[in-house]
């Protein structure tokens, strides 16, 4: 395939993972009760619908649905991981912009959910896409054998929690010096937990349920390292020269919190440079694949180059 059919391909095949996740994530946001559950509040269902069915890249399920068919795993259970997975992620955005963390108006071009309602409706919705996430993560239709099922639970887990998403908030924040002294930050390791855990995790997903070999594992964990930095590199890049228009969310808002970077650190040309190096890694970590990487290959280019 040369480069610009990639480019194609993989742009109508976002494109399709895009929509398809969003019909799912109606469907498991609808006011049906599940069984067990006893009421879903509408003031509840409404938040969480408002900022999870805004649109968004849907990079995450992307990542889950073709590192998936890499092993020829069915796309419906990859969609469904995927979904969770997209849970996860509208939940980490809804905290991120509550005025405890980096008080942002504007999310996806529209007002944040705690602009649009109120603070505490905000965390309940984050709290209620967390939750909601594991409930989809263990259902029967993500794979027949149960220990599959099992190990990808616990690798979103651990994504999700102290030592990924969570705890790379954490480090954010104290970086900042919200909590006394400016702490001195190691911006890489600080970007592999805030952001990099979920989107690695959404590259080993496919070889999770998969049952891939252990090298072919290891690249796709190779290569989701690589991919989730630059993701964050290009994130930081974007707050500096990107359009807020397109972006769809405020720019500078990094450099006003006094957020330690990557850019900070290394200027936009050394930080140019890095997701280069990053891309060339990504790429190299993909060639046990042969063709059938072409598409991870291309999502690695979109994520160094993207304007939003
Ligand atoms: C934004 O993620 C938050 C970061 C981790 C930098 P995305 O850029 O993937 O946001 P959406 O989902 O497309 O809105
Ligand atoms: C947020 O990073 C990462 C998570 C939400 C976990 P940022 O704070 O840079 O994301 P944006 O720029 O607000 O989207
Ligand atoms: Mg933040
Ligand atoms: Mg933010
Ligand atoms: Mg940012």
């Amino acid at each position: 395939m040369t480069p610009a059919t990639a480019a194609a391909d993989f742009a109508k095949r976002l494109d399709q993972t895009a929509a398809d996740t969003e019909a799912l994530l109606g469907q498991l946001l609808s006011d049906a009760l599940l069984p067990d559950e006893i009421a879903r509040p509408k003031r509840l269902m409404d938040a969480m619908r408002y900022s999870s069915l805004s649109g968004g890249k849907r990079l995450r399920p992307f990542l889950v649905v073709e590192s998936s068919a890499v092993f020829g795993v069915p796309r419906e259970a990859a969609l469904l991981a995927g979904a969770a997975l997209e849970c996860i992620h509208c939940y980490s955005l809804v905290h991120d912009d509550l005025p405890a963390m980096d008080n942002s108006d504007l999310r996806r071009g529209r007002p944040t959910l705690h602009r649009k309602t109120d603070d505490a409706t905000a965390i309940l919705a984050g709290d209620g896409l967390l939750t909601l996430a594991f409930d989809i993560i263990t259902r029967d239709e993500i794979h027949r054998d149960a220990t599959v099922r099992l190990l990808l639970t616990r690798a979103l887990a651990r994504a999700a929690g102290i030592g990924g998403m969570v705890g790379g908030q954490m480090l954010d924040l104290a970086g900042e010096g919200r909590f006394g002294d400016r702490e001195p930050v190691d911006v890489a390791r600080l970007q592999q937990m805030k952001t990099g855990a979920l989107l690695r995790f959404a590259c080993i997903a496919g070889a999770i349920l998969g049952k891939a070999p252990q090298a072919e594992y290891q690249a796709l964990d190779d290569y989701g390292r690589a991919l989730g930095e630059a993701f964050q590199i290009a994130d930081d890049l974007l707050d500096v020269e990107g359009d807020p228009a397109a972006l769809g969310k405020p720019a500078g808002a990094d450099a006003a919190l006094g957020k330690t970077t990557f850019v900070t650190q290394l200027g936009v040309a050394g930080a140019r440079k890095r997701v280069r190096d990053l891309l060339a890694n990504a790429d190299a970590a993909l060639s046990i694949f042969g063709d059938k990487g072409d598409v991870l290959r291309a999502a690695a280019r979109f994520v160094a180059e993207r304007k939003s």
